[in-house]
């Protein structure tokens, strides 16, 4: 009787649930097949026909591996317009995005399949909802720190960006994406570092870009922000203002001091 029992539940169970999950791995066969198409198009000229990368006859790098980036990395560069890189530079600048939200999401399967790698965030792992007002400012606090301490040197205090050497720069990061700041710090893009999550914890990488939200909101204090990039534009706004006022004054002072009157006077 058990015996009956235990089949049956077996069985039926196994009818219940084998169908979605065979449907699942269908769409997500489907995606990669679909993935695989687009990429041979459109990327395999520079990172080779299985993603392995490309090298030139005298062993320069035409496009690197994409072995393991994951499809954070994909969902990242082809979301912001970065890949398709247009011709081999110095920095492959943001720009509009050349491919649909349908074909990010299948360039970025094909790319996961070929090894384990970094999987694009969810919503719920970078939005503070669910959070009371407070904790919401100690997050913002506590982003605050972890991006003075992680990120300033390059993207500067406020987030403006910056130079980097060998003529390449860290964008600005006013207006990007909350879910491209995730990926970024999960990829680390170019010259940047990647911030893994067991370096910059998922709760804190939500906390930075809390932090960058609450900078576009902040309204800028004592006139010009003379466009936030510190010590380099402030240094140089003192020079020219600073110095050219007192450069003024001292020629005002030399043509009204009693010597120059004397001049006129005797002349
Ligand atoms: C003209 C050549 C070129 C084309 C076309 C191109 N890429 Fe790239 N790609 C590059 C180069 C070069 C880099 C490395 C950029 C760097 O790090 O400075 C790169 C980097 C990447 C990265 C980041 C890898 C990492 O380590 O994080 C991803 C992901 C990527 N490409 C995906 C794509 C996809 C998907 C396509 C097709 C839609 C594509 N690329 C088309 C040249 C190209
Ligand atoms: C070593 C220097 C460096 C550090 C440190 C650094 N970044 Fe970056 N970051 C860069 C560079 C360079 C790029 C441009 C990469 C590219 O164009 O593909 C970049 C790009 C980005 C982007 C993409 C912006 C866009 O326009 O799409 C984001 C977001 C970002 N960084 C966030 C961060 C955060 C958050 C941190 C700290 C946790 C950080 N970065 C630390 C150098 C750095």
């Amino acid at each position: 009787m058990m015996l009956v029992v235990g089949l049956l539940l077996t069985g039926s169970m196994y009818a219940a649930f084998a169908p979605a999950q065979a449907e699942s791995t269908d769409t997500q066969a489907a995606d990669v097949e679909a993935g695989r198409e687009l990429f041979l198009i459109g990327c395999a000229f520079c990172h080779g026909q299985n993603g392995e990368g490309q090298y030139t006859v005298n062993g320069d790098q035409i496009g690197p591996s994409l072995v393991g980036v994951g499809a954070a990395a994909v969902d990242f560069q082809v979301g912001t317009g970065r890949m398709p890189m247009a011709q081999p530079g110095q920095q492959a600048p943001r720009k509009p995005e050349s491919y649909s939200d349908e074909e990010t999401a299948q360039l970025a399967a094909y790319v996961a399949s070929l090894a384990p790698g970094p999987g694009i965030p969810d919503e719920s792992d970078y939005s503070l909802e669910g959070l009371t007002a407070e904790e919401q400012e100690a997050a913002i606090v506590r982003g605050g720190q972890i991006f003075l301490t992680n990120c300033t040197a390059c993207h500067n205090f406020e987030g403006a960006g910056g130079a980097m050497p060998r003529g390449g720069y860290a964008p600005t990061l006013r207006g990007v994406e909350p879910k491209y700041i995730y990926e970024a710090m999960l990829t680390g893009p170019q010259a940047m570092d990647s911030f893994s999550n067991g370096n910059i914890t998922p709760d804190e990488k939500r906390d930075v870009i809390a932090y960058l939200g609450s900078l576009e909101e902040s309204p800028q204090y004592g006139g010009f922000g003379l466009g936030g990039l510190g010590p380099v534009a402030e240094g140089l706004f003192a020079w020219v203002v600073g110095i050219g006022a007192l450069v003024g004054f001292a020629i005002w002072i030399a043509a009204h001091t009693t010597r120059s009157s004397k001049k006129k006077v005797s002349a």
